[in-house]
């Protein structure tokens, strides 16, 4: 972890995990003084205070979406921390997951109260092994210890908390979709409105929080919004978990201040490319959001409006490392691979289109490009945008568009000499893929 001034502040030890850990820092006090002195509009009031934004991709503040929700109007209302991390190269709610699973059970508790929910959900990606037995034996000890149940620190709350596995799909981890995989339906994402806080899990209305979203609640009603918003910019306050994968020297995750210089971070915080490999470009946040080059990121600083302005985004706050010498267009052939697999098939631009553009990369890999997939590629591209359910479908076509823009050279050289501008360049720079792949 790293940054200045944190928000979460918490520090990382063998068992950190545990119960008794987490309430010999002060775990759930906060809990206990929210119970006990405040009420649930004061919560909400708060996180809205905060300017807290979504840290699942969509930087939605999350005081606008608690607000819709109405209390006492007589419906069930229900709570889903979203704990899915499906994105590639994202694997920063694993790491509260394991280490601090407290953090997020006292923070949807509060939240709970906030909110006035009776059953609320952690949706969890299926492959997660460790995060999932971490969360669960958590989960239990909460129980054990009168903080789940019928009657939380022996007050009138109840909160029942289910831990939900996933299958596997990428797309469970949209809200709607995941909502509808709780349900035990197939995971498909639907259209809006109704929005999900008007009618969500079970027609009924329905939170849906990033994992790490939700684990800044605790600090953030703990310390009170203004302390929270001494940190980061005034559009983005706070800081981000950003898992940071691929060619660099210093994987893992960090906790960085928004509006922290991006490629000090990079370079200093996190050891610079991989083995000395200079950095090519990055994917800052999930793969959907677009490449930067190294020379573009020069001035840019690490929070949503300086990332929007350089034509990307927060996104999912995993970062990915691209040192120069690796292929563009093979890149770009694992990306298509990805969401041609994870389509879900509803909608026409986004599963048909997906296939094209697997079909085309495979055909240009194997040189039998020509020249005119490079604009097909864009077509299918801009056609999807807009066109689709879930946001899949936009942001295959952004990806393969950031890529194209800036590394069309690259696709026309494969097409025409049917091998990549790249092909040795790795090795020259000193670090094999098979090394770059065992350090990450
Ligand atoms: C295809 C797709 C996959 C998504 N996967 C995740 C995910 O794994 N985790 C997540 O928190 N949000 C994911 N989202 C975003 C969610 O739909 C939703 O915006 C988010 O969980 C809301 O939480 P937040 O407001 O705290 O960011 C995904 C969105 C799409 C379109
Ligand atoms: S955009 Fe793709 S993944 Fe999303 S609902 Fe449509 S077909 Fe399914």
């Amino acid at each position: 972890m790293t940054g200045r001034k944190l928000i979460m502040n918490f520090e990382v030890t063998a068992t950190s995990h545990l119960l008794t850990d987490y309430r010999a820092r002060g775990g759930y006090e906060t809990l206990a003084r929210v119970l006990h002195e405040m009420r649930p509009e004061q919560v909400t009031k708060e996180v809205a205070n905060s300017g807290i934004l979504g840290h699942g991709g969509a930087a939605f503040p999350a005081g606008r979406k608690w607000g819709v929700i109405k209390l006492n109007d007589g419906q069930p209302h229900y709570l889903c921390a979203n704990a899915d991390e499906g994105e590639p190269g994202t694997f920063k709610d694993r790491w509260i997951l394991e280490h601090a699973p407290h953090l997020l059970i006292e923070s949807m508790l509060i939240s709970a109260f906030a909110l006035q929910v009776r059953h609320a959900f952690v949706y969890i990606r299926g492959e997660f092994d460790l995060p999932y037995r971490r969360l669960a034996a958590a989960v239990e000890e909460a129980y054990a210890a009168g903080l789940l149940g019928e009657s939380v620190l022996g007050t009138g709350m109840a909160l029942d908390l289910v831990v939900y596995r996933g299958a596997g799909s990428y797309v469970c981890g949209e809200a709607s979709a995941l909502i509808t995989s709780i349900e035990g339906r197939k995971g498909y994402p639907r259209n809006r409105p109704p929005r999900l806080t008007v009618k969500g899990l079970y027609q009924k209305p329905t939170v849906i929080n990033n994992v790490e979203t939700l684990s800044n609640v605790t600090g953030i009603v703990a310390h009170g919004a203004e302390v929270f918003k001494q940190v980061g910019t005034a559009k983005s306050p706070g800081t981000q978990l950003v898992s940071i994968s691929g060619h660099v020297q210093r994987p893992g995750v960090y906790e960085v201040e928004y509006g922290y210089p991006l490629a000090r971070f990079i370079a200093e915080d996190c050891g610079g490319g991989l083995n000395g490999v200079p950095v090519k470009c990055i994917v800052p946040g999930g793969i959907s959001t677009k490449v930067l080059t190294w020379a573009e990121l020069q001035n840019v600083t690490y929070d949503h409006a300086s990332l929007t302005a350089a034509g990307s985004g927060v996104g999912s706050g995993g970062m990915i490392v691209i040192g120069e010498g690796t292929c563009m267009v093979r890149l770009l052939q694992v990306l298509l691979r990805f969401y041609h697999h994870e389509s879900c098939g509803q909608c026409t631009p986004c599963r048909e289109g997906m296939g094209w553009m697997h079909r085309i990369i495979d055909r240009i890999v194997a040189g039998q490009g020509r020249m005119d997939d490079i604009e097909q590629l864009a077509r299918i591209s801009k056609a999807n945008d807009g066109t689709t359910i879930c946001g899949m479908g936009d942001a295959a076509g952004y990806a393969t568009l950031g890529i194209l823009a800036k590394y069309r050279g690259e696709f026309e050289h494969y097409i025409q000499h049917k091998q990549s501008l790249m092909d040795g360049r790795l090795e020259v720079a000193g670090a094999t893929f098979a090394e770059a792949a065992a350090h990450a």
